[in-house]
């Protein structure tokens, strides 16, 4: 088996584009028949951006808000980085509000808070410089992740995977996707199953359009087909990201995710997470505190545009739900695999 992953050919997309005036983003709403960015020119573009869902996935709506920060000190004068903050921070706020669930937006934000707070005069190359290194450091773990995680894989295993968790939803190669796209380099992962992930279809739109760009043929179910799929025994390890990974190890990820858990652990498959550590919040005891957001029912009435639910029903929304720790095998982060992950295990990876 060879180890080594040619990144070249297993990590071509980005998502998310600095030009050194404005931030452009592979508009992810149009995909997979339009490859096409759009060009956000000031802060409050790139919070509508994640919001509408033009840039997703926890890393990538981090690093997407950083560079925001960015463009909102475009418009303002101050002399330090205290006084920059300051004068910055309500479009921070706007940036954070954008959507609730992935702590990568708040940790992101928290971080370019930080620097400008103990910068000097220099404070703009001082936070285009972090937005940058948010970016750089993202794309390192995932590709230290998905060796890690590759390595639980038992050749011949086929994956299940669920959203999108590859280089559209980070800085580059994916989480879930970065170990799914190691394990195929490596040769252990005989075939890649992805969910279409009701309601946006991030499954069905994104995962397979970004695996086939690298030459990996996945194949696609129905959401609905995945515990009849496990039955099969035709899936060793259901592979999934995170949003947020709290103090004991819950973790709450696109909807749909749960109901995986649960199947995988009673056909015997195994459930990993993986995500960088810029997505453990330790400050969130359990998944019951973690906020779910719930978007607008619309989206489940029309699949690309047409209308599938009669006029004047109701639907409810939520768009991400939360695993319990009991039911994962193995979160995996750049820092190391946890397995069999509750309080004391994230307490000794993570700190309090
Ligand atoms: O609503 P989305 O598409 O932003 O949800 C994305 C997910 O739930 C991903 O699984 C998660 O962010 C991990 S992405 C590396």
């Amino acid at each position: 088996m060879n180890d080594t992953i040619d990144f070249d050919r297993y990590d071509r997309i980005r998502p998310i584009r600095w030009t050194g005036q404005a931030l452009e983003l592979l508009d992810q709403r149009k995909l997979p028949f339009a490859v096409e960015y759009v060009s956000c020119e000031d802060s409050d573009a790139v919070a509508a951006a994640i919001h509408a869902l033009t840039v997703r996935g926890a890393p990538a709506i981090g690093i997407a808000a950083a560079w925001g920060v960015v463009l909102a000190a475009k418009t303002i004068e101050a002399d330090n980085g205290a006084t920059a903050l300051e004068r910055i921070e309500p479009a921070m706020q706007r940036l954070n509000a954008a959507r609730p669930t992935a702590v990568n937006l708040a940790w992101a934000l928290a971080r370019m808070r930080r620097v400008l707070a103990a910068a000097g005069a220099d404070w703009r190359e001082v936070l285009a410089r972090e937005a940058q290194a948010i970016a750089d450091e993202d794309l390192a773990a995932n590709r230290r992740m998905g060796a890690l995680g590759a390595a639980l894989i038992e050749p011949g295993n086929g994956v299940l995977t669920h959203c999108n968790t590859g280089s559209l939803a980070t800085a580059g190669f994916g989480t879930a996707l970065g170990v799914i796209r190691a394990g195929v380099a490596q040769g252990r992962i005989a075939q890649v199953y992805a969910g279409e992930t009701r309601p946006w279809l991030q499954g069905a739109r994104l995962t397979v359009w970004e695996l086939e760009q690298d030459g990996i043929a996945p194949i696609l179910i129905a959401d609905s087909a995945a515990s009849h799929l496990m039955k099969t025994g035709k899936v060793g390890w259901v592979i999934v990201g995170a949003d947020r990974i709290c103090a004991n190890g819950d973790t709450a990820n696109k909807i749909g995710t749960y109901q995986l858990a649960i199947a995988a652990r009673h056909h015997g498959v195994k459930f990993m997470v993986a995500a960088p550590s810029s997505t453990v919040d330790m400050d969130t005891a359990s998944g019951d505190l973690i906020e779910i957001e719930e978007r607008d029912p619309g989206e489940l009435f029309a699949v690309g545009g047409n209308r599938t639910a009669a006029e004047r029903v109701g639907a409810w929304n939520p768009v991400f739900d939360v695993t319990p720790h009991e039911l994962i095998d193995a979160i995996v982060t750049e820092r190391g695999v946890i397995e069999r992950p509750d309080a004391a295990a994230m307490t000794v990876a993570f700190g309090r």
